[in-house]
């Protein structure tokens, strides 16, 4: 049995990805970690377990196979050291997390030998799409790129994790670093740059595309997903490829996926 502890755990991510685990044979919630002052300490959850506070995240990595963050940027800096020192493999699903605070992380993963997965996104329809992302930009090296993001209202970061690392991937393969976010009054022409665009409106899952756009013609690829049980299925996936390494490396969902 693969025992796993989740923090974020009455989260719209947390909240599926325990009633996921609830469901399977193989892995099991041993702890859910919320917010000390959200007013969520004490609630029980699916599969019968009760949240404890961020305070009480040591006691409940006792014993853990892999520690599961989905929580703030904020309170994930505040939990990211605990599961390398208590010696337990971590995958980290929250976005807009600092790079001083991942640089720390990927320091203690190696130092304690522990393992980790670093994703902004589990989903493997958008694992793939970077993929392809990373193949059109390799032959459309010369094309316009714009990013086009569309999340739920409540969404906290801009632009999404996701859109990042599409501009990113697109960056390292043709070489155009310079990223734009939104654009706003006398702009000029468009010069060697990626352009990155968030809409925020209802209860939108997250969509993606990305808009390759030459003289006469242009390519859009688009990903939706439907509902946050293919987020969560992706860290399923991830729960079961993490939990038994010990080599104090880092890896992404294409790893995992084996992409
Ligand atoms: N990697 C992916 O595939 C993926 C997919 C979707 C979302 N995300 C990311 O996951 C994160 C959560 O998203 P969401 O939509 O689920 O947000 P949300 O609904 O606002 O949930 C956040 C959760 O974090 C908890 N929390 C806050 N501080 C904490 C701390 N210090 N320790 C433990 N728990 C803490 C909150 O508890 P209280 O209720 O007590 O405040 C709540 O349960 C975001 O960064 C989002 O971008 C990633």
């Amino acid at each position: 049995m693969i025992r796993v502890v989740v923090g974020g755990a009455t989260g719209k991510m947390g909240s599926t990805i325990c009633r996921l685990i609830a469901e399977q044979n193989d892995i099991e919630l041993q702890g859910a970690v919320v917010s000390s002052a959200g007013g969520n300490v004490g609630r029980r959850i699916a599969g019968g377990v009760v949240t404890v506070g961020e305070d009480k995240l040591d006691a409940v990595l006792e014993g853990a196979d892999v520690y599961v963050d989905v929580t703030t940027p904020a309170g994930a800096e505040k939990n990211l050291l605990k599961a390398p020192i208590a010696g337990v493999n971590s995958i980290i699903g929250t976005t807009s997390i600092t790079v001083e605070a991942l640089t720390k992380f990927a320091d203690a993963v190696r130092r304690h030998q522990v393992s980790a997965v670093v994703t902004p996104n589990f989903s493997i329809g958008v694992n793939v799409f970077w993929k392809t992302c990373e193949d059109l930009a390799m032959v459309l090296r010369d094309y316009d790129v714009e990013i086009l993001e569309v999340h739920h209202g409540q969404k906290k970061d801009a632009p999404s994790g996701t859109a990042l690392r599409a501009a990113e991937i697109i960056a390292r393969a043709t070489g155009v670093e310079k990223i734009v976010r939104g654009r706003d009054g006398i702009i000029g022409a468009r010069g060697k740059e990626i352009g990155i665009h968030s809409i925020r409106a209802g209860d939108v899952v997250g969509e993606h595309t990305v808009i390759f756009a030459g003289k006469r013609e242009r390519l859009e690829l688009t990903h939706r997903a439907h509902s946050r049980d293919a987020f969560a299925e992706g860290c399923l996936a991830a729960i079961r490829w993490i939990w038994q390494r010990k080599d104090g490396r880092i890896y992404t969902m294409r790893e995992v996926l084996g992409l």
